[in-house]
């Protein structure tokens, strides 16, 4: 059996990497800005954490020698279509911006990032792009949509994989793709479901979806789902009346494990924020793939 392979979490979130990870890896660290997210990686996975601005680790904090792979999901907002795209320029791109600058000093074996599309044509992508080509790595650079991976659920995502070794061709996406209703929960609590006034002012705004609908494929979730009506999510018709999805089902649509949990503080509000800036985990798996020690 080869040993797992060692991976540094950076932007770890609830751990969207590591459950796509699966026990082939082991988790190094896992770091985030955010104390609340860690507690809900802790909940679900005993890998070491570290609560901090990756702008502000030493060099000898990403154990040069001990990690075969850097995971990167930064914040998004600095080249989101909807914000203000300050790319480089935006004070949420320092700590992505902090990593290129260290990767001709500190050379991990594998680097893999996902973002949302607009990055790929952003400077700080070209930067990163740069510095991989310069220190000698391989690059894969793809855009890729679960849906195309057979799961009812839009989320197009850009995704780098970069190595100083190999990389093998990216598998080809496709297979039999389960239908919506199998991602569904049987008893859906009475919360989820929309007043009708609610239904009714809404209407023709709402992404709605059909639950016996075999073809039916649900928006990407956002993390303004439970929030805002509208471009954050779909909502389900059923016999019973239209409904938000739960948490769980999303968390399933994205590929987390069922054994994953939110902790029982934590309200439906809050848990489609984090899924909702989470990620395809069946997506990552597909793209990390092309790593060697991950195929
Ligand atoms: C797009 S989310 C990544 C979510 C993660 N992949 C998951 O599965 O939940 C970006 C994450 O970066 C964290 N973050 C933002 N700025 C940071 C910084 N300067 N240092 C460390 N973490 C940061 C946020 O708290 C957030 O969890």
């Amino acid at each position: 059996m080869p040993a797992p392979l060692r991976v540094l979490e950076l932007f770890c979130g609830i751990g969207g990497c590591a459950a796509a990870l699966g026990s082939r890896a082991q988790v190094v660290t896992a770091v985030d800005i955010h104390p609340g997210l860690l507690s809900i990686y802790r909940h679900n996975f005993h890998f070491p954490t570290s609560v901090r601005t990756i702008e502000s680790m030493a060099d000898h904090e990403f154990r040069a020698g001990e990690v075969d792979l850097w995971w990167l999901s930064p914040p998004c907002q600095p080249y989101t279509r909807r914000g203000r795209q300050r790319d480089a320029a935006d004070p949420r791109a320092a700590a992505v911006l902090s990593l290129i600058e260290r990767i001709p000093r500190l050379l991990p074996p594998a680097l893999a990032l996902e973002n949302v599309p607009p990055f790929q044509t952003s400077q700080t992508c070209q930067r990163l792009r740069d510095t991989l080509k310069r220190c000698g790595y391989q690059r894969c650079e793809l855009q890729l949509c679960p849906t195309a991976l057979g799961i009812p659920n839009r989320r197009l995502r850009y995704y780098l994989v970069a190595s100083r070794g190999e990389l093998l061709p990216l598998m080809a996406a496709g297979g039999a793709g389960r239908p919506l209703a199998a991602f569904l929960d049987p008893d859906p609590t009475p919360e989820l479901f929309v007043p009708e006034a609610v239904a009714q002012r809404y209407r023709g705004a709402l992404d709605v979806v059909d639950a016996a609908d075999p073809g039916a494929c649900a928006a990407c979730f956002t993390a303004a789902y439970g929030r805002s009506h509208v471009r954050s999510g779909s909502y389900l018709a059923t016999p019973d009346g239209l409904r938000r999805f739960s948490p769980r089902e999303v968390q399933r649509l994205l590929g987390f494990p069922d054994q994953f949990r939110f902790p029982p503080d934590i309200a439906h509000e809050q848990a489609w924020r984090h899924l909702g800036n989470s990620l395809s985990v069946v997506a990552v798996r597909h793209v990390l793939s092309m790593l060697p020690g991950l195929a």
